[in-house]
This record gives structure tokens, C-alpha cells and sequence, in this order.
């Protein structure tokens, strides 16, 4: 995600910010800019790219002299990644300059208001709606102005605001997204997070959601959100620099898993309006369409494989999922009615491209559904859906996966509305039933406390098998490609129908068998597979929901889920399997954020 830094004091601006954002590299960006303040004016450097560039563009930082500044990583969300869109954005008089961490959902009707008051917009973003709010409200009192401007802002934002008439001051501003100040001696800090004030102080003031700040040189002052001065303790940083990279966590693996009803709830809440999906880039007539295809490479695949059983169930139209490594030399029957939707969290996968390129050759009409803003997949395909996870650092996809299949939810339901197979009633329901996901997901990771011992019991076993039925044996394909690829332990997801078919032959005694029971439509059906593993000697963990006792008496251990409407159960279902692997891996003592043998994008066939 984006990263912001803003500096106020005696020294130089510009080399303070650059060092500052240089911590903050970590966070994953495509662009960077700085803002600095001089003789009531604001000099702006952005590029496209790394910060190196920055550095060489303002003779690291020389070029733009000032003591108050401002600065920014981008993580694009709206708007690809260019000078234009990098952040600062500044307002059509000069006055003001923003950087911001987080997404404005109601951009869209902000900026058409601006628009016919005439104030002129250079960027696709949605931040710089917040320069023009800023130079409409002012009228002499910036600290007015901010908490106008804020006013009208729907969303996450962490704001840091220059104003060339009051030039030692910034304010700052915090909703839904991190915002520390540091405390100097005669000169003071901003950042989205610890690792950029570590080096200048260790002296933390942390604001909360509504709250916003006045920082100069000499002073902070901190304001709740009706502007009335409030007091804020004065803490003390203890992180080293590689802890707090993690926020805190021991791997960028967990951190994302935790991270991920904040990835979901981000993915959802800006397309969501009054209880109607709202997908403003798309204009697909699902009327032409006569099957899906779903084509994606590892988790992406399987993301669409869960997927796959939403869309059937409420658009009633055929999808199939297929591998884009075996699809781009299937001479696949794909003509203009075939819509192809194509998952990818990098957005650079070779074999994923070279099936998209193969489809469209045959007709085909194709929604992207991707992580990276204005990544190889997101500009060739015809429509283009971003999940707004952030940056994901880790090699093994948790929070891809997870809103990827969020957006395919998104997709159903909108397609569904389109096409009327969905009554009311039932549209209503499901969409009130994703925007339930992130706060279950949480429920997900808070109830299994007890994964860290299961990872002791099964982190030696030699192989495992993950079975399941219907979406439950989706799952199971994602659960074990997890644990194959961060604990090096052989998985196998299987569809438990199948285990009589032969590979009941290769269960032995102990042998573990992680078996998905959420899908209460065949849940009865899994269970009759477990008293059948159990008897020749396997080792049963179930996932379950809470209140399925009847599960817990047949099983050796269990995790559990809390109840979620059944089409969007996956979502859910697949955290606590995340954990599993992720606590078995560091049991094995792996290399969790890099697996061996792994490449977080494979860009090559
Ligand atoms: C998932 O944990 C793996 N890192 C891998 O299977 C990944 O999902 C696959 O390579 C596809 O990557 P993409 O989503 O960037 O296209």
C-alpha cells in the first residue's frame, strides 16, 4: 500500500522525506513524489519508478530547498502508475499540496462537483479530489479548510496537507489508515508507519480514526474530529527497523493473513452503494455471453475454482476453469460468446498472458481480475477489475487469493442483477452476506487458537491429504498447494467422492487427513469418508462451523468457522487452513516469505 512521510523543522526538507520514503520501499510502490515549501511556494518532484529516480531527478533533494515537506510511495489503486497520478497532487491555485494513504470511495461524486465549479483535474486519482476541496474551503484558516475538506471524504485516508501561505506548518489527518508522528527537538515527523521516524526519534505520538494534527517545528497539536484540542500520550518506538517492515508480525506471510479482512473489506465497501453492487469500469452484456471461462496459474487458479460454483448457482451460465498453462495449447473452443476472466494477482504471469492473448485471438471478450495497477494483464484485457489488497510480499499468495475470489463474488452478483436470475429478495440477502465477510473472516482467525499445537502435532508427517466435496473440495486444492509450497510437505487435495476410487489405498496408520465439512449441502457425505479414513488408522483434523458437534465427536482434532452463507463460504474457510501451513512451516524451520524454488511472480513459461 502507499506509503507517506512529511517533515517540519530546521533542517532541509527534501533529504529528510527521501531517506524517509526509502524506509518505506519495503511496502511495495510503482511511484514517487515530494513536496517541499519555499518563500510561500510549493515545489513538487514526482517520477514513476523507484525512488533512486527521485534522488537523481532533485540532486537528492537539493534542487528543492525548504524545511517543510511532504512525500509519498504509490501503491496505484486508481489511476496506473505515472508521474501524472503520483502523488503529490496539488491544488489548480498552487496553495496546497496532499499526500494520502488509502481510498476515497466517494471520488467519483467529488469530483464531478469540483469539476462544475470548475476546478480543473490532472490525475485519474482519487486524492486529488482532497487538493480542490482544500482550495474551495479556504478562506485564511487551513486548520478550517482540513476539517472541511475531511468532512466530504468517504473512506481510508491518512492525509498529510502543506499550505503555502502558513509555511513551517502541515496538517495531518487519520481515518482508517496508519498515521504516526514523531516528536523532535525543535522539528517534527509524519509517517504511515515506524520505520521512517526511527531514525530521527523513537518518540511516537499514534493518532486514532477521526483524530487529525497541526505539526510545526515547535509544536504538535492533536484535534478529535469536532477540532476541540485533545491530549495524547507519548510513546515510546522499541521496534527494530525489520520488525516494524512486518508491522510487528514475524513473516510478511502472517502479517497478510491478518491483513486480510482489511483487504476484503477494501475490496468490497467501495462497490457497494445502497445495497446495489456498483462495478463503474464494467459494460459486459452478460446477454452475449453462452459460457465463462476461468484461467489463471496456482492460487489463481484455484481461486477460480471456488469461484466457479458462485457464478453457476446465480447466473446459471456454464464456467469452466482451466489451467492457463494447458489452456494456451488446448485449441480451446472459445469464440466471441465466451466470456474469459482472468485471475492474477501480479498481473504478469507468462502462461496466464499467453492464454488471454490465445482467447482474445479466438473472439473472446476478457475481464482481468488482478492485484497490480496497470500490470501486463490488467492493460491487455478488455475489462479490468483490481482487488486493492495492496502489495503482497510474500511468495505465497493469502490475500490474492482471498480477494480475487471477493471480486468473482462481486462479479456473480452483478452479473446476476443483469441478467435476472437472481430475484430481490435473495440479490439483497447475498449482498448483505459479503459485506458480513471481513468481520467472519476476523471470527476465523480469532476462534482457532489452538492452530500453533496442531502445527506441532502434524508438522512431521510425510504426506497429507486435503478432501472435500463441491466448494469444500475447492478449498481443499488451495489448502494443500499452501502447504505444500511454504512447509515442503507433500499435499494432496482430493475430491473425498473419489478416495474410494484409489487413493484409500495409501491411507495408512496415522496418515493425516484434513477434511473440509462447511458445505452443509453434502456435509454428510464427507463425514461418512472420515468414519471410512479413520478406520484403516488416518489422522482427522475437520473444519467445521462452530456449532456442528456432530463433527467434532468423529474427528481427532478440529478447526472451526464461524456460520457464513454457503456460496461465499471460501472466503472463510481458507484462513484457518493458511494458518495450518503457515505454523507447520515455521515448525519445519522453512523459509516462509521465500520459499525454496519459488518466484512471487512467474514471468516466465
Ligand atoms: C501461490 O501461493 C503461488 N505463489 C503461485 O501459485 C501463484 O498463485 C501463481 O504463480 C499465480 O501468480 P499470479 O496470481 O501473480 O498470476
Amino acid at each position: 500500500m502507499c506509503g507517506i512521510v512529511g517533515y517540519t523543522g530546521s533542517q532541509n526538507a527534501a533529504p529528510v522525506l527521501l531517506e524517509g520514503l526509502k524506509k518505506l520501499e519495503y511496502r511495495g510502490y510503482d511511484s514517487a513524489g515530494i513536496a517541499v515549501v519555499q518563500d510561500q511556494t510549493i515545489a513538487v518532484s514526482k517520477v514513476m519508478g523507484r525512488i533512486a529516480g527521485l534522488c537523481e531527478k532533485t540532486a537528492d533533494g537539493s534542487l528543492l530547498p525548504g524545511t517543510t515537506g511532504i512525500g509519498h510511495t504509490r501503491w496505484a489503486t486508481h489511476g496506473a502508475p505515472t508521474d501524472i497520478n503520483a502523488h503529490p497532487h496539488t491544488s489548480n491555485d498552487g496553495r496546497f499540496a496532499v499526500v494520502h494513504n488509502g481510498i476515497i470511495e466517494n471520488y467519483l461524486e467529488l469530483r464531478q462537483e469540483l469539476t462544475q465549479k470548475g476546478y480543473h483535474f490532472e490525475s485519474e486519482t482519487d486524492t486529488e479530489v482532497i487538493v480542490h476541496l482544500m482550495e474551495m474551503y479556504y478562506q485564511g484558516d487551513f486548520k478550517r479548510a482540513v476539517m472541511k475538506a475531511s468532512s466530504r471524504l468517504q473512506g481510508s485516508y491518512a492525509l498529510g496537507i502543506l499550505c503555502s501561505q502558513e509555511p513551517d506548518k502541515i496538517f495531518v489527518v487519520r481515518e482508517a489508515s496508519p498515521l504516526i508522528l514523531g516528536v523532535g527537538i525543535g522539528e517534527n515527523f509524519f509517517a504511515s508507519d515506524v520505520t521512517a521516524l526511527v531514525a530521527h526519534t523513537r518518540n511516537a505520538v499514534y493518532l486514532e480514526d477521526g483524530e487529525f494534527a497541526e505539526l510545526t517545528p515547535d509544536s504538535i497539536q492533536v484535534y478529535d474530529c469536532a477540532g476541540h484540542p485533545i491530549q495524547k500520550p507519548i510513546s515510546r518506538i522499541s521496534w527494530d527497523i525489520q520488525a516494524a517492515e512486518k508491522g510487528g508480525y514475524e513473516h510478511f506471510m502472517l502479517k497478510e493473513i491478518m491483513e486480510q479482512p482489511r483487504a476484503v473489506k477494501a475490496t468490497i465497501a467501495p462497490r457497494i452503494k445502497n445495497g446495489e453492487i456498483v462495478l463503474d469500469d464494467l459494460d459486459i452484456d452478460m446477454h452475449c455471453v453462452n459460457k465463462i471461462v476461468i484461467t489463471a496459474c496456482g492460487s489463481a487458479y484455484y481461486a477460480g475454482c471456488a469461484g466457479k460454483y458462485a457464478l453457476e448457482r446465480l447466473c446459471r451460465i456454464p464456467v469452466q476453469t482451466e489451467l492457463a498453462s494447458e489452456l494456451r495449447y488446448a485449441d480451446p473452443l472459445i469464440d466471441s460468446h465466451t466470456l474469459l476472466i482472468v485471475l492474477s494477482q501480479s498481473g504478469e504471469t507468462a502462461d496466464t498472458i499467453a492464454a488471454l492473448r490465445e482467447c482474445q485471438r479466438r473472439g473472446a471478450k476478457a475481464l482481468a481480475i488482478v492485484n497490480v495497477v496497470g500490470s501486463t494483464i490488467a492493460k491487455i484485457a478488455d475489462y479490468c477489475l483490481y482487488t486493492w489488497a495492496g502489495p503482497e510480499i510474500a511468495v505465497a499468495t493469502t490475500k490474492g487469493y482471498t480477494t480475487q475470489l471477493t471480486v468473482l463474488y462481486l462479479f456473480a452478483l452483478y452479473a446476476a442483477r443483469q441478467l435476472g436470475t437472481l430475484e430481490q429478495e435473495r440479490y439483497r440477502s447475498l449482498v448483505s452476506a459479503l459485506k458480513m465477510l471481513p468481520k467472519q473472516m476476523q471470527q476465523a482467525l480469532d476462534m482457532n487458537p489452538g492452530i500453533p499445537k496442531l502445527a506441532q502435532k502434524y508438522h512431521h508427517s510425510e504426506s497429507m491429504f486435503f478432501i472435500g466435496r463441491n466448494t469444500d473440495y475447492a478449498v481443499a486444492l488451495e489448502g494443500a498447494l499452501k502447504m505444500k509450497e511454504i512447509s515442503y510437505i507433500h499435499a494432496e487435495s482430493y475430491a473425498a467422492g473419489e478416495l474410494k476410487h484409489g487413493t484409500i489405498a495409501l491411507i495408512h496408520e496415522r496418515q493425516p487427513v484434513i477434511a473440509l465439512c462447511c458445505n452443509e449441502s453434502v456435509t454428510e457425505k464427507t463425514m461418512s469418508n472420515i468414519v471410512e479414513v479413520k478406520a484403516r488408522g488416518a489422522e482427522v483434523l475437520a473444519l467445521a462451523f462452530r456449532d456442528n458437534q456432530k463433527i467434532v465427536s468423529l474427528a481427532d482434532d478440529m478447526l472451526f468457522l464461524p456460520r457464513t452463507e454457503p456460496i461465499f463460504c471460501p472466503v472463510v474457510e481458507i484462513v484457518p487452513l493458511q494458518m495450518l501451513a503457515y505454523h507447520v512451516a515455521k515448525e519445519n524451520g522453512c523459509d516462509i516469505d521465500k520459499p525454496k524454488n519459488l518466484a512471487k511472480s512467474v514471468t516466465v513459461e
